[in-house]
């Protein structure tokens, strides 16, 4: 349902409700974490400005279309017709016939007074200039070509790009989790500390700010009680591994209820 609500007070109580206006392809789940990280980056920083590898149809882009506090959102996205994919199978996605124009045409029916702060880039990310992301980025998100390459090349973008303490956030860590894995080594190896928070659903974060993260109660209570990455990486390599009739099995003895 759509609310008339104002969208501040929407935010704050990570109200998912946000992600009814254009279709998203991210669960539930997914939703409240990306909110939380929406919300905890407001409070530490006040105004802010939002970057999204891979938009589609411009549904993660709404929160942030809707919060005052956004004061800009640049949008990466080459918009190819095919997009290869490291879930099983070799598998492509289509995505044909969406442009940059379908999705702002969609956003500005929701907000058309904000519509202007959206500027699109119609290209891979390491294409772009990152000076021309100004005001420079606190916020970004991965969710691109779900490719092991694209990735990684997509996380030294946004290194670049965001302020030193702004945060990181990539979708389906289930699919990317070995990007990630390198990622994490990569800011190892450089010293660089961050605070890594896994949310429940496939949600994926690297904040720079340990403010950032101790002043939101549900991202300090993800960094507390969370999974870790090597538990997401481990339970999705047996996943792959397993025969399926092995697989179906154990969820049988699990029962419906079991968590996926
Ligand atoms: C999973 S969808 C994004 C969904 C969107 N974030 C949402 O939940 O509303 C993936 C998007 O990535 C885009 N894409 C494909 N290859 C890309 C690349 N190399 N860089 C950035 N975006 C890419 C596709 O065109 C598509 O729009």
């Amino acid at each position: 349902m759509n609310s008339t609500e104002d969208p501040i007070t929407q935010i704050e109580r990570l109200d998912r409700d946000l992600f009814t206006w254009i279709e998203s392809q991210s669960s539930p789940m997914d939703r409240t974490a990306f909110l939380a990280l929406q919300r905890a980056t407001a409070a530490c920083f006040g105004r802010y400005s939002y970057l999204e590898i891979g938009s589609y149809l411009g549904g993660t882009i709404v929160p942030h279309l809707l919060d005052p506090r956004c004061e800009a959102v640049f949008s990466i996205d080459p918009r190819p017709d095919v997009v290869p994919d490291d879930r099983e199978g070799g598998t492509t996605f289509s995505y044909a016939g969406i442009t940059a124009q379908t999705m702002l045409d969609g956003l500005r029916k929701i907000a058309p007074a904000s519509v202007g702060k959206i500027r699109c880039f119609d290209s891979d990310a390491a294409q772009v200039d990152v000076a021309a992301l100004h005001p420079r980025p606190r916020l970004a998100l991965i969710d691109g070509e779900h490719t092991v390459q694209a990735v990684l090349a997509d996380f030294d973008f946004c290194l670049r790009a965001i302020t030193p303490d702004g945060a990181i956030l990539f979708h389906d860590a289930n699919i990317i989790y070995p990007a990630l894995e390198k990622a994490v080594a990569r800011l190892r190896a450089e010293r660089r500390p961050f605070v890594e928070l896994v949310f429940d659903g496939t949600v994926f974060a690297l904040c720079f700010s340990p403010e950032l993260v101790q002043q939101d109660p549900h991202l300090r209570s993800v960094r507390d009680h969370g999974r870790r990455l090597r538990q997401v990486a481990l339970k999705e390599r047996i996943r792959r591994f397993t025969p399926a009739p092995v697989l179906r099995l154990w969820k049988r003895l699990r029962g419906p209820d079991a968590a996926a």
